[in-house]
């Protein structure tokens, strides 16, 4: 490593400099090198002996033995990744933010097992539980997500995983996830964490007492709506059986999405500082529209868990929900296709604004919140939040219109 890691705490310094080593970049000692870890692509690695061949060790990691293992463009995004989450021994790369949580998941629940999921969960988490864990005999439980320290009630001997989503989708709920994890710890149970909303920037899983995290790459890292990816990171205690299993299941992604999630890495903090500002002041501002029945976003006090997002997350992020005050699904074409700056098209974290029309009563199992208005989730871009605000503005009054 360079000499520059005393400053790698700082965010902004880290971004930049993180997953940079010399020997991934040519910059050793006096020949000034590149920037950029260059994309290595390879399936085959040639040895100039059979000698040397037969001395590779293909379970030592960082050391080049075959494409699924990974070339420096991969090693160098796995540090960058690790390098978010203090307490870390290092992170599994999938090729999307599912894959990921399906990496972890199987790399501690067998058939028999016990698994509890948030009912706030990213809706494919839930359907994952619902089809192949069930099918391989892994049972799961819903759990409400605002159940904080009482979730030791739901363990049982059998139980192994406790998943974590905070905020959750759709309605944003912030869960209380130090209390949590410690529960799981105290009764043997692995956490883990999707972390995506905080791009774990703003909230440090690990340091909070997860024992995983994961973050689909897909959003905030990738940034730019041109790449599908997620990771894992891990504590020590359990990061050898997740990168056994993402080896075991073959699970890798190219040197040139790994370049691209890099590129991304370095602007994140940079990026998600206006992200937070400019979805800051539209939901502030949608909150006093007069259509506006709520606005779920963790920094404001509508939002449940709001009081924990205060005590535990350094910021917020540009992805909200919104319930208006009348309209109903079958009203959305009236609003949404009405918006000419954000796009209806389903992610979120990408340098273009984005809107969707939600429902997430129908995907709650346990005391499903029924909206009384249109539901929708807004993802803000990086563009003139005052330019969004008429857009938004424009689209809201001709919905008013239609739906009076
Ligand atoms: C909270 C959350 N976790 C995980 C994912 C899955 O990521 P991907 O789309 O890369 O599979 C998403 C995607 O929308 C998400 O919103």
């Amino acid at each position: 490593m360079s000499g520059k890691d005393e400053f790698h705490d700082d965010p902004f310094t880290g971004a930049a400099h993180m997953g940079r080593r010399a020997e991934w970049t040519e910059n050793r000692e006096g020949t000034g090198g590149i920037v950029n870890p260059p994309v290595w692509r390879a399936s085959t690695i040639l040895y100039p002996t059979i000698a040397d061949m037969d001395a590779a060790n293909m379970r030592q990691d960082s050391t080049l033995f075959y494409g699924r293992k990974g070339t420096p463009t991969h090693w160098a995004l796995r540090e960058a990744m690790t390098s978010l989450e203090p307490g870390a021994a290092g992170t599994m790369l999938y090729p999307s933010g599912v894959a990921a949580l399906a990496g972890a998941i199987l790399s501690v629940a067998r058939p028999g097992d016990h698994i509890l999921l948030p009912d706030s969960a990213y809706d494919p988490t839930s359907a994952l539980a619902n089809g192949l864990l069930a099918r391989l005999g892994i049972i799961w439980e819903p759990y409400d997500p605002l159940i904080g320290a009482e979730i030791t009630r739901l363990f049982r001997p059998e139980t192994v995983l406790l998943l974590l989503e905070s905020p959750g989708s759709l309605t944003f709920e912030v869960q209380d996830v130090p209390a949590m994890a410690a529960a799981a710890k105290a009764a043997g149970v692995t956490s883990l964490l999707d972390n995506t909303w905080a791009a774990s920037l703003h909230f440090k899983g690990i340091a909070h007492g997860c024992d995983m995290v994961m973050q689909a790459i897909t959003k905030y890292v990738g940034g730019h709506s041109d790449l599908m990816m997620g990771s894992v990171s891990a504590t020590p205690g359990h990061f050898e059986r997740l990168r056994a299993t993402a080896w075991a299941l073959g699970q890798c992604v190219s040197a040139d999405d790994a370049s691209l999630a890099l590129r991304g890495f370095r602007t994140l903090p940079t990026r998600m500082a206006r992200h937070e500002a400019s979805a800051l002041t539209i939901a502030r501002w949608l909150k006093t529209h007069p259509l506006v029945s709520e606005v779920w976003h963790p920094a404001l006090p509508d939002c449940p868990g709001h009081t924990i997002w205060q005590r535990d997350f350094s910021g917020s992020a540009g992805l909200f929900g919104v319930m208006l005050n009348r309209g109903s699904r079958a009203d959305a074409a009236a609003l949404f296709d009405r918006l000419k700056l954000f796009g209806k098209g389903f992610s979120w974290g990408g340098y273009e604004s984005l809107a969707v029309p939600t429902s997430p009563e129908k995907l709650r199992r346990l005391n499903p919140k029924h909206p009384h208005g249109l539901t929708l989730r807004l993802s803000i871009g990086l563009e003139n939040p005052q330019d969004l605000i008429t857009d938004l503005t424009q689209a809201l009054d001709h919905f008013a219109t239609a739906t009076r």
